[in-house]
């Protein structure tokens, strides 16, 4: 039956952060992978990313050949290069007016009458993607996680229109291919690893802020007293403060409750472009 034929050609667009990374996790399972860019110089940078992340992994005993891996990718910049795609994953910008216009662009473009066509978007609701396609019910959010190649987990968030056999494919593609961990979601802001996070972020800048302890002591409570690899403020700091700001204010928007609502501290911080590790200060100096 058509539709549990395995993904055996994967497509993805933007060769960013995160592209890059389910680039590499695709190809190194053994994937035909085609992604496509923007433009050249985005593409080469792409493809940089990529080859230094493979050197990475060879350094390390992980991987045999970058080679091997490289010549299961082909970078393009026109999206009809992805009309033979099992299944193609969405990682461009984080804006819903460029989620939807390449939607409908793909959902002409792609071919296969059972293709999936996933997004890694943080917060776009996946129905918004899925009702601008005449395929909704093949359309899901595969959210995986920075840096992909290192952490094991994927949420999977299925709309309200996604059948089950598209959810399903998608577990098999996430966790019988790539060897990662799949749990479901429903298609809220957030999914289940934000929700709970980010109150646990601003809730450590809200202390900050009262002056209830130093940005030191929080982050050493949580890492001596309850185990957590890395505080919640050094945490935010790798994040990037204006992506934890952005998150918060779309967890703020779909449920109107305090707890999301960005503290003033995090917004001045952004404001002043103290953003954490990427430009070398936030709650710490980097
Ligand atoms: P990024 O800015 O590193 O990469 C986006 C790439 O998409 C850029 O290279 C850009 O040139 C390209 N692009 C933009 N429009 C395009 C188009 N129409 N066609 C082809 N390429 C296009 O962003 P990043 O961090 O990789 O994020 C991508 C997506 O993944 C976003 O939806 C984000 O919310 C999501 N995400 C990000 C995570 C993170 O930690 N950065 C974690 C999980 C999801």
């Amino acid at each position: 039956m058509s539709v549990s034929r395995a993904v055996s050609r994967a497509g993805v667009v933007g060769f960013g952060l995160m592209g890059s990374g389910i680039v590499e996790v695709s190809a190194r399972a053994g994937l035909d992978v085609v992604v496509v860019e923007a433009d050249d110089a985005a593409a080469q940078a792409g493809l940089a990313r990529l080859e230094k992340s493979l050197r990475r992994a060879v350094d390390r005993g992980k991987l045999d050949s970058a080679e091997a891996v490289l010549e299961r990718v082909r970078v393009e910049t026109e999206l009809d290069a992805l009309a033979d795609r099992d299944l193609v994953v969405e990682a461009i910008v984080e804006q819903e007016a460029a989620k939807v216009e390449l939607f409908k662009r793909l959902d002409a473009i792609v071919t296969s009458p059972d293709a999936i066509l996933a997004s890694n978007t943080s917060s776009i609701p996946i129905m918004k993607l899925g009702v601008v396609t005449s395929r909704p019910e093949q359309v899901l959010g595969i959210h995986f996680f920075n840096p992909v190649p290192v952490l094991a987990l994927v949420e999977l968030v299925p709309s309200l229109l996604t059948s089950a056999e598209t959810t399903e494919r998608s577990r098999a593609f996430v966790e019988g291919s790539l060897g990662k961990q799949a749990i479901l979601c429903q298609d809220r802001a957030g999914f289940v690893v934000n929700s709970l996070l980010i109150p646990f972020i601003l809730s450590a800048i809200r202390m900050l802020e009262s002056g209830f302890a130093t940005a030191e002591d929080i982050d050493r409570g949580l890492v001596l007293g309850a185990a957590h690899p890395q505080g919640p403020l050094a945490l935010a700091d790798l994040i990037g403060l204006d992506t934890t700001k952005a998150v918060a204010e779309s967890l703020y928007e779909e449920f109107k409750e305090q707890l999301y609502a960005p503290p003033p501290l995090l917004a001045r911080m952004v404001d002043a472009g103290l953003l954490g590790r990427k430009t070398g200060r936030g709650f710490y100096d980097y």
